[in-house]
């Protein structure tokens, strides 16, 4: 028996530029995640999985093809329906997109802040929880300029967590990370997916990250080529 689909992802295309410039960068892909999931992506660079991701999370415009989350379709929802899905949503990317003049726990609630919803805690109890999981229980209070690079990306990761997201997408969330580190935040994944049914689409080449996915999906030149849900070694 299966978990019921989270994303639901048919014949989608997408192209850049136009004209003689135009270049198609995704052919034709079919995708289903489901609940508790744990998926890595991998593929060699420009084969489109950042494409493929911020397209599933609702930050690029489908061009072809039909793409539904969380029981919406993405393709044909209203800019106040992608803003409802994207409060489900937490984001990891490459470069942490941290606010300069905001603290690490201030950046951490502006997680909150896009989630909306109730809050079952105080912010600071959640945030200051989040910070904790991630192991910067003594850095709350620093700026990003006084945070190392991995440290910047750990609290990307806080922040991104911080709402319980149903779904997160992450572009290479241990690239920065020791092994510590990077553990921490795979213990973090993995219950997520365990005890809360959150999917995670994770793109990244570390092994330590592949090794520990339910299931790993290859991207080459655009297309799906292989798929297998595994057993993590863990
Ligand atoms: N805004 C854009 N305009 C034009 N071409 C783009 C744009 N964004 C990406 N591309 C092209 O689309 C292709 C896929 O890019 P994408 O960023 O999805 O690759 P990727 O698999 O994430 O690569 P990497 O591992 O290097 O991050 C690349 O050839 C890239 O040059
Ligand atoms: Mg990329």
């Amino acid at each position: 028996m299966h978990a019921s689909p989270v994303i639901t992802v048919e014949a989608l295309q997408h192209a850049f530029g136009t004209g003689e410039a135009r270049a198609q960068v995704l052919f034709d892909l079919d995708l289903t995640l489901r609940r508790g999931e744990l998926v890595v992506m991998k593929g060699a660079s420009g084969s489109g999985k950042t494409t493929l991701l911020t397209l599933l999370a609702c930050l690029r415009r489908v061009q072809q093809g039909r793409v539904d989350v969380l029981g919406t379709s993405v393709e044909t929802a209203d800019e106040a329906q992608r803003v409802r899905l994207r409060r489900r949503m937490g984001f990891i990317f490459q470069a942490h997109n941290l606010h300069p003049a905001l603290s690490a726990i201030q950046n951490v609630r502006l997680g909150l802040e896009l989630h909306g919803g109730e809050l079952t805690q105080p912010w600071q109890e959640a945030a200051a929880h989040a910070l904790d999981m991630v192991g910067l229980r003594d850095r709350h209070g620093y700026l990003p300029k006084n945070l190392s690079g991995g440290q910047k990306q750990r609290v990307a990761v806080a922040r991104a967590l911080v709402g319980n997201p149903d779904l997160v997408f992450a572009d290479e969330p241990t690239a920065a990370l020791d092994a510590e580190a990077g553990g921490r935040v795979l213990d973090l994944f993995e219950a997520l997916a365990l005890e809360r049914g959150t999917t995670l689409l994770v793109v990244t080449h570390d092994q330590r990250v592949i090794d520990r996915a339910s299931r790993v999906v290859t991207l080459a030149d655009g297309r799906i080529v292989d798929d297998r849900t595994r057993t993590p070694q863990s």
